[in-house]
């Protein structure tokens, strides 16, 4: 094997410019070639390369974002744009792919297996919806994000008697609004995967205000809806001031955290031996604090990564 390439796909998140960079030097390591493709599938598509070296990749461990940006790339599922795909990586000789994204991006990657260019992925997405894997990057720096915003708006909050709703983001997962739920001391957390009651969630804040505490704090999921909507019918029900604060891309933003820097490290230098070992069409992930492999097929037709109940009841229990 004498090189490799690696591309970030979908959503950015914190930690992917760790990833690349572990991806890089690990190879560099190892005597091989690196490329980089800008702009994820639609870079690989129109041949935007860029040869890493481990200066390209000094100086940005620390920083959000991903120096090679990234796009979402509805032509990657397209025929003709997986076959552009897999022309520009036999253009460059390229032996092997490290794909950093989501669940959209993962299946770019079993695609061009299924193509027979080896690949592996790691998941990198601040939902954490993605299943064999106990984290995916950019997850524990969006919750320090979102705890300390929360808890910012509790100071003024409690100034005022006031209900807030957070919304986070997860379309289709609650685990940042539960997490965070739990971390920042949250009565309620609204989740796609369950229905909530309203009456119930009214009765409960009005409960609260009554016993004299200063201030509730609701985290949303995107994916339940509209935040404003809800506190909306929550000021109908109840009667009391609400506000909303939707946390927005904010969340996906700033340097990584500790965590997510190690997980990187482990994830980026862990894909290059796989890659040098002859797998591919896997999944990099953590399990129990170690790092595993899963077939790509199987992640992807397993469902999301389905919510914690553990952690979701022990965010009920903390919320009353
Ligand atoms: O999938 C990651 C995510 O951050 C979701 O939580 C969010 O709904 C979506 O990406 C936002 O996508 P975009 O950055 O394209 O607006």
């Amino acid at each position: 094997m004498k090189k490799l390439a690696v591309l970030t796909s979908g959503g950015d998140c914190q930690g992917m410019n760790a990833a690349i960079r572990a991806v890089v030097r690990t190879a560099l390591s190892a005597d091989l070639n690196i490329v980089g493709f800008q702009k994820g599938y639609y870079g690989l598509i129109h041949d935007l390369a860029e040869p890493l070296t481990t200066r390209s990749v000094s100086g940005i461990l620390q920083r959000g974002g991903t120096f090679l940006q990234s796009a979402r790339c509805p032509e990657m599922h397209s025929p003709g744009g997986l076959e552009a795909a897999v022309v520009t990586l036999q253009r460059h000789q390229v032996e092997g792919l490290v794909v950093i994204g989501g669940d959209g991006s993962l299946r770019g990657a079993l695609a061009l297996h299924a193509r027979g260019i080896p690949v592996i992925g790691i998941p990198a997405s601040i939902d954490n919806d993605i299943p064999f894997t106990d984290m995916s990057l950019g997850v524990d720096t969006a919750l320090n994000n979102i705890i300390h915003a929360v808890d910012c708006l509790k100071d003024t909050a409690s100034s005022h008697d006031r209900a807030f709703l957070v919304e986070t983001m997860g379309r289709k997962c609650g685990y940042l609004a539960v997490v965070a739920a739990i971390a920042c001391g949250a009565e309620h957390a609204l989740i796609p995967e369950i229905p909530y009651d309203i009456e119930a969630i009214c009765a409960n804040l009005k409960r609260r205000f009554e016993e004299g505490r200063d201030n509730s704090i609701i985290m949303v999921a995107e994916g339940v809806g509209q935040a404003q909507s809800i506190a909306e019918q929550i000021k109908d029900k109840v009667g009391f001031e609400t506000r909303i604060m939707v946390l927005g891309h904010y969340q996906r933003g700033g340097s990584p955290s500790t965590f997510d820097r190690v997980l990187a490290a482990r994830f980026g230098a862990s894909t290059v031996e796989a890659l040098r070992r002859g797998e591919s069409g896997k999944m990099v992930g953590l399990s129990c604090g170690k790092v595993t492999f899963t077939e790509l097929e199987k992640v992807l037709t397993s469902g999301l990564r389905p919510i914690d109940q553990v952690l979701l009841q022990l965010a009920q229990i903390l919320g009353i």
